[in-house]
């Protein structure tokens, strides 16, 4: 055997079949992917209608970020001066260097999209019921390192956009009482956005978050195969069976995965060919835009803020939602609804319902906020006025919502659990989108351009 035969078959262990070419090849393939997938799988998660492939896009997106992050690096430089410098630089002057950002930014745009959809399957297929029930919780852990991963990488290029973008974000956190303003100043590394900032955001953006997401992804990967593979997709009345078709994974999952990675990678590519990454002048800390907003990831609180006392729509409503996502799974649950898109066919019609009336009631919460409430009221917010009586009356819609489910339309603690769910969700995308949309000069309300 020639060295080079030697060094291959040190790399490619295995008997070479001259023959046949190398018989043991793909077995040793294939064990190797098995490392990352179960062998078999129940036929019936294979359906592209359970997941619609979103956990795998996820992935996929993950993995483009990583590689052109790290390509990133080798030109980006983590200062006010050199900052905006060398993304300039990079765009005009390194061959593809604009492409790799334009990758890295729409991939990490996808991501947050992608995640909140794949969130959305999971929840409305029950698939987070036992033994998934810590698996959400992971989700959840791995949605978090999402979205501060965004947003801190949205502060690296030091331009306008993003400066005043985490300028306005952080100083949200002014508000929250006792804690509020020293946190703020423990992330700016300062009073104000400033080079300890951009050191922070960097690391964070660049070693931190990534370690979590390189420890969270495969946990939870390995969570789906301890609870024996994904929910099994059932009709509404469908009872679980009690033995499972099983598929083999290669080729059946294998080559699915491949094929939605290279489309993935395709449509990516072709965006980032013809939409370029925002690049706003360098950053200047004397001269605020109009109107100044947050990421769009985070307008809906930017939104909510313009509504509620700062207290409640900082502290008080995040942290009941955060803890209301994090009991999701452990609620008691009248019925096995696992596998089955919506619970039941009430239970669909009762999430339509709920998202209409999440529509009708906070476009019509936000009008009569805006031109008749706010309108009339003279001096700062207080407590009681912008506080209170709106989450008072939040609470009771909430509270009226849940009684009309279980005693108005019989429902089970599954739908009702879905409906409120529901309602919450539809309410933030709402106001979500008058944030991104609707918001003119002056935060004033006015029609999209
Ligand atoms: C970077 C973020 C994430 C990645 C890369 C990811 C990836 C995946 C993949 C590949 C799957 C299997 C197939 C599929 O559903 O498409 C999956 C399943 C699952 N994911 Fe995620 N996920 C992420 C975030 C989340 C979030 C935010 C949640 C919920 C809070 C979540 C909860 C779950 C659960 C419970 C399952 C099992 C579903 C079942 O058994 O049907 N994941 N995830």
């Amino acid at each position: 055997m020639s060295i080079f035969q030697r060094i291959h078959l040190s790399v490619f262990p295995g008997k070479r079949n001259t023959k046949h070419g190398n018989s043991e090849r793909p077995k040793i393939f294939r064990s190797f992917l098995l490392h990352f997938r179960p062998s078999a799988i129940p036929e019936k998660t294979l359906r592209l209608s359970l997941t619609w492939g979103l956990g795998s896009i996820a992935a996929v997106l993950v993995f483009l970020l990583f590689s052109t992050g790290l390509m990133l690096k080798f030109a980006y430089e983590a200062s006010p001066d050199g900052a905006y410098n060398s993304i300039v630089y990079l765009i005009n002057q390194i061959p593809f260097g604009r492409l790799l950002r334009n990758i890295h930014r729409w991939s990490a745009n996808g991501l947050i999209f992608v995640v909140f959809l794949h969130f959305l399957r999971v929840f409305y297929t029950s698939a987070f019921t036992a033994p998934r029930q810590f698996n959400w919780v992971i989700g959840l852990c791995l949605f978090c390192a999402v979205i501060f991963s965004n947003f801190t990488g949205y502060l690296l290029p030091w331009d306008q956009l993003a400066y005043w973008a985490i300028t306005i974000s952080t100083s949200m956190l002014d508000y929250i009482p006792a804690v509020g303003t020293g946190l703020k100043e423990w992330i700016l590394g300062g009073t104000e956005p400033g080079p300890r900032t951009l050191m922070n955001f960097y690391a964070i953006h660049t070693a931190i978050l990534p370690a979590l997401l390189l420890f969270f992804i495969p946990f939870h990967f390995w969570r789906i195969r301890k609870a024996k593979g994904l929910v099994i997709p059932r009709s509404p009345g469908e009872e679980p069976e009690t033995e499972e078709k099983m598929a083999d994974a290669m080729p059946h999952l294998i080559t699915r995965d491949v094929a939605l990675a290279l489309i993935v990678i395709a449509t990516i590519l072709i965006i980032a060919m013809f939409f370029n990454a925002p690049l706003a002048d360098q950053a200047n800390p004397g001269l605020s835009p109009n109107p100044t907003k947050a990421p769009w990831y985070f307008m809906g609180i930017q939104e909510m803020l313009m509504h509620f006392h700062p207290v409640f729509a900082l502290l008080v409503i995040p942290v009941l939602i955060v803890v209301g996502l994090l009991l999701i799974p452990y609620f008691n649950y009248e019925a096995n609804t696992a596998g089955i898109w919506f619970c039941s066919v009430k239970g669909r019609k009762l999430s339509l319902i709920s998202a209409v009336v999440a529509v009708v009631l906070t476009v019509a919460a936000v009008l009569l906020d805006e031109f008749f409430i706010s309108a009339n009221m003279d001096g700062p917010a207080n407590l009681i006025n912008n506080g209170l009586l709106p989450f008072g009356l939040a609470l009771a819609i909430c509270i009226g919502f849940f009684l009309l489910m279980k005693k108005g339309f019989a429902a089970t603690n599954n739908e009702t659990i879905q409906a409120i769910f529901t309602l919450l969700i539809t309410a933030f995308v709402v106001l979500t989108i008058i944030g991104i949309w609707f918001r003119g000069p002056g935060m004033q309300l006015m029609w999209a351009t």
